[in-house]
């Protein structure tokens, strides 16, 4: 696991109607309370000022930021989420369960570059996502990032024999076999060390990228006021 492997994900290339990615998006509810990504996530934002917008990159079906979002509500009131991805897979439920926290959530279709490019500060968010670009690719992402927003965490697996281990085991879970797939595929795709640091643009940004137990690496970046 010395360095990234990529390998295309199997949910990216599925129709998003499709029932083996129907039941992989399910899997991936789980998997995200294994990995505790919501509670990393939550805790994670909870150290930045409260922003006018937070921007989810490669939302999915938005339920991992809605978790995120019932665990923030109190501490940031009236929160506006764009949740952007190029699949258009947010049911109404999703939607519902924002605004019972008094929370504005849009959706923003289309690629994550081009959302970047419009975005006018707040906070961005990625969780499970970064993993998907190669080194290059996500270098042109981060600066895009630091470009246009005031602060930034993701939370991706972590490149370890130990998060590999548990890939291989989520058939325990339940998992199809996209998501048996994936999971592994996430792993050799994921992070260690400082990897996402490296690729920050260096200005004036305090960093902080760190192993998060039990199968996580989290990247944080808070502008420098
Ligand atoms: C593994 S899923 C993670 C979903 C969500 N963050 C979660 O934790 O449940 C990755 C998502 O990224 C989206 N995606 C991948 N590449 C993208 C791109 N270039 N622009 C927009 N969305 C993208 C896919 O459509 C998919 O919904």
């Amino acid at each position: 696991l010395k360095t990234r492997v990529l390998v295309t994900e199997l949910l990216d290339i599925l129709p998003a109607d499709d029932p083996r990615a129907r039941h992989s998006r399910r899997d991936l509810v789980r998997i995200n309370w294994v990995m505790r990504q919501q509670a990393l996530m939550a805790h994670a934002l909870r150290r930045l000022p409260p922003p006018a917008v937070l921007t989810d990159l490669g939302s999915g079906d938005g339920r991992f930021m809605l978790g995120v979002a019932r665990k923030l509500a109190r501490h940031w009131p009236a929160t506006r989420v764009v949740l952007a991805d190029r699949k258009d897979i947010v049911s109404t439920r999703t939607r519902a369960g924002f605004a019972a926290l008094g929370w504005t959530c849009e959706s923003r279709l289309g690629d994550v570059f081009d959302t970047l490019q419009q975005l006018q500060g707040g906070i961005v968010t990625a969780n499970l996502f970064l993993h998907h670009f190669d080194d290059a690719a996500l270098a042109r992402l981060l600066a895009l990032i630091a470009a246009h927003s005031d602060g930034f965490v993701a939370c991706e697996p972590r490149r370890s024999a130990l998060a590999l281990a548990a890939a291989a085991m989520v058939f325990a879970l339940g998992a199809n076999g996209v998501t048996r797939h994936d999971a592994v595929a996430s792993v050799r795709a994921g992070f260690t060390g400082t990897d996402l640091s490296a690729l920050w643009p260096r200005e004036n940004w305090r960093l902080a990228e760190q192993a998060a137990f039990p199968f996580s690496h989290v990247f944080m970046a808070a502008r420098d006021v």
